[in-house]
């Protein structure tokens, strides 16, 4: 069974508010698509296995902890996922990046594929799916079954806000990834967009409407 995690962090539900304003700018969206995205990523990192390893500090020797296995790999979901990427990389630098180009098609709703570039060792690292938003779920899904034909099992998928439809098809298609949400919206309109939204999160981003 899939777990879901929403955040109801007041920093997250206090960005977000600005977010959705209609007369919010480009670049403060962009911004705040980063800040919420670290957000999300200090819950999503929250059981990632650690291990003990001896250091000296400057007075004398002790065991700390570090993250075990390899470095984390961050998959942004072309175009709007890369701002979240950005933020998350705030915490995590030293993370790999892959990407997933998809748009969806504007009558179908269904995902079309036109990029994958991962790691070559993507198969044997923890891998975050990082988007905006999950509406229908289908471009998540898509994403996510890229990934799974490449090997790659340890997934995690990131958004700042879900519609119910998308949570649904998501985790009946995937039960085995972890999702983590910034807030859950109320539903669908007729055309696929979240209510109440924020509106098309990559156009907001790069002011392309
Ligand atoms: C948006 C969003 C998701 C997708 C969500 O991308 O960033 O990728 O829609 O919708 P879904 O859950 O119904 O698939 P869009 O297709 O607008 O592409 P863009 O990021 O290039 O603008
Ligand atoms: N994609 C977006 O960018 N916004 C929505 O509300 C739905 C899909």
């Amino acid at each position: 069974m899939a777990n879901v995690t929403i955040m109801d962090h007041p920093l997250i539900q206090h960005k977000l508010g600005i977010m959705r304003r209609k007369t919010t700018s480009t670049k403060e969206f962009r911004d705040l698509v980063s800040e919420v995205a670290m957000l999300i990523c200090y819950e999503a990192t929250r059981n990632l296995p650690l291990h003990d390893i001896e250091i000296e500090t400057p007075l004398c020797q002790t065991t700390v902890k570090e993250i075990e296995g390899k470095k984390l790999c961050i998959v942004p979901i072309l175009r709007a996922g890369l701002h979240m990427a950005d933020g998350m990389l705030i915490l995590i630098p030293n993370a790999k990046v892959g990407h997933v180009g998809l748009y969806r098609d504007e009558k179908t709703l269904e995902p079309v594929e036109y990029f994958c570039k991962l790691p070559s060792d993507a198969a044997d690292r923890e891998i975050f799916v990082v988007d905006p938003m999950l509406a229908t779920g289908g471009s998540a899904v898509a994403a996510i079954n890229l990934l799974k034909k490449r090997g790659i099992t340890k997934i995690h998928f990131l958004c700042l806000i879900a519609a119910p439809e998308g949570v649904e098809r998501l985790t009946k298609e995937h039960p085995d990834v972890d999702v983590f949400i910034g807030n859950l919206d109320e539903r669908l309109n007729e055309n696929g967009y979240i209510l109440p939204g924020l509106g098309d999160a990559g156009d907001r981003i790069y002011g392309t409407k």
